[in-house]
């Protein structure tokens, strides 16, 4: 099938490329020319484990293509997929003004027949605003269908989570719609559920919000577990073997980030509101999640009442393993903070460096070390912020010989209380008991 996808960032290049594997021939559109630039050359400005590889043979299979030019994408796809980003408002709400764009370009050049799917996840009745900007720009006459089709890939596991999808949820409006979905999807095996654009665009927005819940609420808990010396991993294991509760999303620590989450939890609350609902569940589930930044420094705060001149190691900056995505993630409002009250940083991640770099560029504050150890000399505490395998395997004699004092503040519960009581460390986890030898 010809396939153009519309803004190829996380979402639109995996999609792009997998379904050029999948065997369709694909074009995949950004304004960014910069990032088409990359990808014409089969080079990714992202990192996701395996895309490099599946796009360079899909661009010499002469599957998958790039343009900057929106025309040319509407003329070549008989399906084309609306990836562009939905981020939010200052009061929450998800900004729509590029999938509106996109949806106006569409209209104004398509000469016939297109199904527009919506993968952005956006609020529910976007695609009944979608055809009311298609049919008012509709020059043509042609015929435009409007299909939801949310995306549920994580990233760092993107490109497996394509072909290994728990289910392909499709919104559509007519027979056709969905046998083209169908179609497109064939080889997947996964389950389909069919059903209208609305309930497919809630289905997304209630996933998302449910997975968050699920994190605020365990962290929640951890919050108890700390002021009642009780141990969270175990509250968590003994909850997670139930299978209505499940042991995944369980985990407590510094919070969930991302470009999803926080998002889609905002978005979410602010729709309920606009139909008259009490969602101020979801307000909880976001204040929880931002008190957890607070809370961690105030750990580094019990081993260091001052912070002024201090050095301190923050090991992971990426929202989570596997990706170069800084987008609201943890490790920057942990920066930001121990910044203002005048630390000294010296940081490591094995992708996420470059990207944050942009943001807080390099200085006599700021060190971007080479690996962890050179992270860690001479520092005063350790933050451990993201759980890369990298970090898993530290050799803690080297380290001990190389700080200035024996401190982790481990964010994410990566290493083992007893061990690094044994190890001679000063302890901070999440949700368990502190280790405190002083
Ligand atoms: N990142 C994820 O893990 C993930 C997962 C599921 C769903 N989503 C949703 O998918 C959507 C996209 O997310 P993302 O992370 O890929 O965002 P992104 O910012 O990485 O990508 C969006 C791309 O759209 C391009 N763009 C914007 N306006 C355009 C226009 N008018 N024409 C052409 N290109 C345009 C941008 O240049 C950018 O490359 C969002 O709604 C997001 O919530 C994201």
């Amino acid at each position: 099938m010809r396939v153009s996808v519309i803004g190829v960032g996380y979402v639109g290049i995996i999609t792009a490329v997998s379904l050029a594997e999948l065997g369709h021939n694909v074009v995949g559109m950004d304004d960014n020319k910069e990032k088409v630039e990359y990808y014409k050359r089969g080079e990714s400005p992202i990192y996701e484990e395996g895309l490099e590889e599946a796009l360079k043979r899909n661009i010499n299979n002469g599957r998958l293509s790039f343009t900057s030019d929106i025309k040319e994408a509407i003329e070549h796809g008989e399906i084309i997929f609306i990836c562009v980003g939905t981020p939010s408002r200052p009061d929450g709400k998800a900004d729509l003004s590029y999938v509106e764009r996109v949806a106006r370009e569409i209209a104004k050049n398509a000469k016939d027949y297109k199904l527009i799917v919506e993968k952005s996840t956006v609020p529910v009745k976007t695609s009944q605003q979608i055809i009311k900007t298609i049919n008012l720009y509709n020059k043509h006459g042609v015929e435009l269908e409007v299909a939801s089709n949310p995306e549920f890939l994580r990233e760092g596991t993107a490109l497996y989570d394509f072909f290994n999808a728990d289910r392909i949820v499709i919104g559509v409006s007519s027979k056709k719609a969905e046998n083209m979905l169908k179609e497109l999807y064939k080889g997947i095996d996964a389950p389909f559920v069919v059903t209208d654009p609305n309930t497919a665009e809630i289905i997304k927005h209630a996933s998302n919000s449910f997975l968050a819940m699920k994190i605020s609420y365990i962290n929640m808990v951890a919050d108890l577990c700390e002021a009642t010396g009780a141990d969270v991993e175990k509250v968590a294991e003994g909850m997670g073997y139930d299978k209505r509760i499940g042991k995944d999303f369980l985990r407590a620590g510094i919070g969930y980030g991302g470009s999803c989450f926080p998002k889609d939890v905002r978005a979410f609350s602010q729709i309920g509101k606009e139909n008259g609902l009490d969602f101020s569940l979801l307000d909880n589930v976001d204040r929880i999640n931002r008190d957890r930044i607070e809370r961690f420094i105030t750990k580094l705060k019990k081993a260091h009442w001052v912070f002024k001149d201090k050095i301190f190691t923050l090991w992971g900056l990426a929202f989570k393993p596997g990706t170069d995505d800084i987008r609201e993630a943890p490790a920057l409002k942990v920066m930001e903070k121990l910044l203002e009250e005048g630390a000294i940083l010296r940081v490591y991640d094995p992708r996420a460096m470059d990207n944050v770099k942009k943001k807080f560029p390099p200085s006599e504050k700021l060190y971007y070390a080479k690996d962890p150890y050179d992270a860690a000399e001479g520092s005063e505490a350790i933050l451990l912020i993201t759980e890369w395998e990298e970090f898993k395997n530290i050799n803690f004699e080297k380290i001990k010989k190389i700080v200035m004092t024996n401190v982790i503040i481990d964010g994410r519960n990566l290493y083992d209380s007893e061990r690094m009581k044994a190890e001679g460390f000063i302890y901070y986890p999440v949700g368990k008991p502190e280790v405190d030898i002083r």
